[in-house]
């Protein structure tokens, strides 16, 4: 494919990929495209209907994943999920950080707890992972790593200290993998993601609210769709995208124009 002559290393058929959150949004979609490509998927997912439903879809659709019920709050659930995946599909050739939880309050009426538990979800348990599959991955010599962030690692959130500290955090710590893991053929990106059409905005606004906001304050004249973040992640997972490590791309619409 390529004539250069240079080796580009991609998404195999039955390569393993987890997924965080895979019953939500964005995690059914990645689930459903990464599948369609060829991968045997984890679907790491708190919600057993919404899991066991993205297991079914992809499933129908002739290809493979295995829904693991997992709490990413609990140190001893994830090392459990970690186990059963591994033994179900061996080391993970992927993996995604997708999951996240939002709980709003301002910083003066957040309670500590509420910031340590947001944390511990949206970033303590993304290290947890990376940091237990990593050396098999090592040991492999290739994987991919994509994280998802926020606009709001960037912008901060009003109500949302704890969650926009997450963000930025989940930034910096797949720069500092992508560096890290370089010489070992491992790739690690951030997908930022503007403002979509799941559960996560509607807990806040109503799908109406939401479309008009598209319609009115984004360049592109609406939200995003978990489909326009599959497509991005199935990129970093390509061999195209052989080539590109420690990077934060932006889907949103032109919402964001990120300073270089
Ligand atoms: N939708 C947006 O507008 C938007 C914008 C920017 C970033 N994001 C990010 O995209 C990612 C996906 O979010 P989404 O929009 O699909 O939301 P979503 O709420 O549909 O999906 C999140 C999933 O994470 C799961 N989850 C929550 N807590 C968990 C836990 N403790 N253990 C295991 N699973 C848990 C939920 O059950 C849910 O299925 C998140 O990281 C989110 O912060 C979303």
């Amino acid at each position: 494919m390529y004539e250069d002559g240079i080796a580009r290393d991609g998404l195999r058929t039955g390569d393993h990929i987890v997924i965080t959150g895979g019953g939500g949004g964005f995690g059914r979609a990645f689930c459903k495209r990464l599948a369609r490509m060829g991968a045997r998927i984890s679907i790491w997912e708190l919600n057993e209907e919404s899991g066991r439903e993205t297991e079914r879809l992809v499933r129908e659709a002739g290809g493979d994943a295995t829904f693991f019920k997992v709490d990413l709050s609990s140190s001893a659930s994830i090392d459990q999920a970690i186990e059963a995946s591994l033994k179900a599909y061996g080391t993970p050739y992927g993996i995604m950080n997708n999951a996240s939880i939002y709980p709003r309050a301002s910083v003066e009426k957040m309670s500590v707890d509420t910031f340590a538990r947001t944390l511990q979800v949206n970033i303590t348990a993304p290290f947890h992972i990376i940091h237990a599959f990593g050396p098999a991955m090592i040991a492999n010599k290739r994987g991919v790593i994509i994280n998802i962030a926020s606009g709001r690692a960037l912008e901060g959130a009003v109500n949302g200290a704890n969650y926009a500290c997450s963000k930025a955090a989940i930034l910096s710590l797949s720069k500092t993998v992508a560096m890290e893991w370089a010489k070992h053929n491992i790739r690690a990106n951030t997908i930022i993601p503007g403002v979509s059409f799941t559960a996560q905005p509607l807990e806040n606004t109503t799908p109406e609210e939401l479309i008009e906001r598209g319609k009115q304050r984004i360049p592109l004249g609406r939200v995003g769709y978990p489909e326009d973040m599959a497509g991005l992640a199935a990129f970093l997972f390509s061999a195209d995208a052989s080539y590109m490590t420690g990077q934060a791309v932006a889907m949103n619409g032109g919402m964001i124009m990120i300073p270089q």
